[in-house]
């Protein structure tokens, strides 16, 4: 498991899949804000690549998110698009609604950081996220991803385009443990 000040990361189990279904996929407004595809159902007990883990899938490592304190399932975490050759990945994540707003997004960026640069060797990070995801920009920019540009209606999100963000981060200007 990967270590965070809060949290920890570590390989999905059997038993998280029907929590996260129920609280984040089956959530149709998450979904469409956080998945670029539309939302569809998924029929219980299938083997959907969103939930189940194909460890075979070299460029794509999905996490589960748990506190530290007891070990509860919080979230997912993702590293996605591992390019080896240019070094470079993307990150992404989702917390069960009860579970935002504590300080957990921020320590599961840093733990991703850690992860790619460090477990990986990586050398770029980016995250995209639509412009009014504010709390996940903030949990981005304390651990120092910069803006890099705006794409303009890039996200078709519930009957409307939305801007998104793109952010970046370099591993020489990445600063571990000072999130601030
Ligand atoms: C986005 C998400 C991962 C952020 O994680 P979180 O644990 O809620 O965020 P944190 O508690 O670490 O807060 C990060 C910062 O955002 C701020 N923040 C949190 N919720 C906020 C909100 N609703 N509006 C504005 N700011 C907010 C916090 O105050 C904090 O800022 P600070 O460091 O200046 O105090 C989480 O809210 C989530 O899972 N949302 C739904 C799925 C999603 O949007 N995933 C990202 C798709 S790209």
């Amino acid at each position: 498991m990967l270590r965070g000040g809060k949290v920890g990361l570590r390989a999905r189990h059997e038993d998280d899949i029907p929590i996260l279904r129920a609280e984040l996929y089956d959530d149709v407004v998450n979904y469409s804000r956080s998945q670029s595809r539309p939302w569809r159902p998924i029929t219980p007990g299938s083997k959907d690549s969103q939930l189940v883990v194909d460890d075979k899938e070299e460029g794509h490592v999905p996490f589960s998110v748990v506190e530290l304190d007891g070990g509860t399932l919080v979230g997912t975490a993702v590293l996605w698009g591992i390019d080896n050759h240019n070094r470079s990945a993307h990150i992404g994540l989702g917390l069960l609604p009860s579970c935002r707003g504590k300080g957990y997004g921020t320590d599961v960026v840093a733990v991703l950081c850690h992860y790619g640069f460090v477990v990986r060797g990586l050398q770029r990070l980016q995250i995209e996220t639509l412009a009014d995801n504010y709390a996940m920009l903030r949990a981005a920019e304390r651990n120092g991803f910069v803006r890099e540009g705006v794409l303009r209606s890039s996200a078709w999100v519930l009957g409307e385009f939305l801007d998104e963000v793109l952010l970046g981060l370099l591993a020489q200007d990445w600063k571990p443990n000072t999130q601030g």
